[in-house]
């Protein structure tokens, strides 16, 4: 369980992102093919963000498949979109009727027809939902960037101010992540939220993605409120 506590200079975790990683490795680990560790970890994904909304964390992201990704052998590619397409019609879909908003943030121009009709369905059905799920698929923080830029651009703003750049980046309207996970070992942020995490704290566990637990996320969340509580109010 997470105790939030409350106090001046303490801000509330409330947008927690993760970048869910080391599936390849634990697979290794059993002698199984790395498909099987995004399989698991889809399943870790669902239970940590239930766990968050549960713990009255509003908003979580996870980072599913990034623009870098699509160097991966094509079996792997072709295995994680499976995954995220038997998750949007079977998990994601009974999430979004327990009051979860789900968002996907990247481009969704590259992915299949049918996916992208998928996603783009669960966004509109889910909208007016209270809890926030954002799924960064085929994302890239610069490409974020740059295509919020554009955007602008062409709609004949000349002068672009930091809320206007905010307001063009796919998670519009949301708190900045307070807090970044990455599972895996790895201490870097490999072009995730890179608008978004200025003033994000950042928490790097060795324990690989499908291992993470409830128990991991307290911890985490430990870790921020005690750093809030030293620096906090100074
Ligand atoms: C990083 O681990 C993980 C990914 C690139 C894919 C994550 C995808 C899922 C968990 C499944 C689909 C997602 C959802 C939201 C249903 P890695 O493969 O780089 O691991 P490694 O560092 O051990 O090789």
């Amino acid at each position: 369980m997470i105790n939030h506590p409350t106090g001046d200079g303490v801000k509330p975790l409330s947008h927690i992102a993760f970048i869910m990683d080391g599936n390849g490795r634990w697979a290794k680990k059993r002698g199984m093919p790395r498909e099987y560790g995004h399989t698991i970890g889809a399943g870790t994904f669902r239970k940590i963000a239930e766990y968050c909304f549960r713990q009255n964390i509003g908003t979580v992201t996870v980072y599913a498949f990034s623009t870098e990704n699509w160097k991966r052998p094509k079996q792997e590619v072709d295995s994680i979109m499976r995954i995220l397409d038997s998750y949007i019609k079977l998990g994601m879909a009974e999430m979004a009727k327990d009051n979860v908003r789900i968002r996907f943030l990247g481009d969704k121009s590259p992915l299949s027809d049918s996916l992208r009709r998928e996603m783009l369905e669960l966004e509109e059905k889910s909208a007016a939902n209270k809890y926030a799920l954002n799924i960064a698929v085929n994302y890239g923080g610069r490409a974020e960037l740059v295509n919020a830029v554009n955007r602008l651009v062409s709609s004949g703003e000349k002068e672009l101010n930091e809320d206007m750049i905010s307001s063009a980046l796919y998670t519009a309207g949301q708190p900045d992540p307070d807090l970044i996970v990455r599972t895996g070992g790895e201490m870097r942020l490999s072009n995730f939220l890179t608008w978004q995490s200025v003033y994000s704290e950042l928490y790097f566990t060795d324990v690989l993605w499908p291992d993470l637990t409830e128990r991991d996320i307290d911890l985490a969340a430990e870790n921020y409120y005690n750093r809030q509580r030293r620096f906090g109010g100074v």
